[in-house]
């Protein structure tokens, strides 16, 4: 029997939506549903026609509510040392090669947080709510969310985040840069589409070497990650896009990036 498609992907006008969709546990990350995303997104960085991708939760309930809690009881160390490394979801969705928005409809918690601590950028509906709660179950984050999270927020809030558990709302994860934008919960998808639509736009080379610069910039001291940046900048002169890009420009006329 074919395996049931928990994670859909939708493809409009260069933006591909993957929702996970398990709404009845609230998204929450299971094995298959770890399985199908990372080939998703393995899907979607060869798909040339896809520019920009959209990352969601099913119903109105739920981004992801975590790990699937259901699969931890009876596993071992060792049990839960291979899900990770067989799993890579986290890292597969940091390294996607393209601009990656989670649009964040409801429970953001735990795996789900860290899931879209390792997207691009945040558009969260104000009925969202996020937390690391593994520590009510004596464990700890293991996607980044001691990681990312300190990256993004600061020391200060992922201590208080991951020591306490508690779950914020979407105005205090837009007040301390955990979200970077918060919308009616209507309107999040198509927030979410506009600024993917104007992303796609853009030059798809320019944008993966961006998106390799910035990433650098996390783990590289600032005269490498200046190196880096100058380098990457030398490659975009020798596109076709950048090209086509100052050629629109003089020409006074919106530019048609091919990706090349
Ligand atoms: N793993 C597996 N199942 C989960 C889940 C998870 N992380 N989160 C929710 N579910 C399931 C529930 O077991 C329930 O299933 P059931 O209907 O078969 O009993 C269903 O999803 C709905 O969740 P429910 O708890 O009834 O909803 P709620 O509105 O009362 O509570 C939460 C919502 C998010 C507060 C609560 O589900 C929760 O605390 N989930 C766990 C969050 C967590 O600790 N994540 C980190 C894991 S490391």
């Amino acid at each position: 029997m074919a395996e049931e498609a928990i994670v859909l992907t939708d493809i409009s006008n260069g933006v591909a939506t993957i929702t996970i969709n398990r709404p009845d546990k609230l998204n929450a990350l299971s094995l298959a549903v770890r399985g199908q995303f990372v080939a998703t997104l393995a899907r979607l960085e060869e798909n040339a026609e896809v520019r920009v991708a959209i990352v969601t939760g099913a119903g109105e309930k739920s981004f992801v509510a975590g790990a699937d809690i259901s699969e931890f009881a009876g596993r071992t160390a060792v049990d839960q040392f291979r899900v990770m490394r067989k799993y890579r979801i986290f890292s597969a969705t940091e390294a996607f090669a393209k601009p990656l928005i989670a649009a964040i409809n409801g429970f953001c918690l735990g795996g789900g947080c860290e899931l879209a601590l390792a997207c691009d950028i945040r558009i969260a509906s104000e009925r969202a709510r996020f937390g690391q709660p593994e520590v009510n179950l004596g464990i700890m984050p293991g996607g980044g969310g001691t990681q990312r999270l300190a990256r993004l927020v600061g020391l200060g809030h992922t201590y208080k985040m991951v020591y306490t558990g508690e779950i914020i709302n979407a105005s205090e994860a837009l007040r301390i840069g955990l979200v970077e934008e918060v919308v009616p919960p209507e309107r999040l998808m198509d927030r979410a589409r506009e600024l993917a639509g104007a992303i796609a736009k853009k030059s798809p080379v320019a944008l993966q070497l961006i998106k390799e610069a910035i990433r650098a910039s996390v783990r590289t001291p600032l005269g490498e990650g200046l190196r880096l940046e100058t380098a990457l900048l030398g490659l975009a002169f020798s596109s076709a896009d950048k090209e086509e890009g100052v050629r629109a420009f003089l020409e006074k006329r919106e530019p048609k990036f091919e990706g090349r």
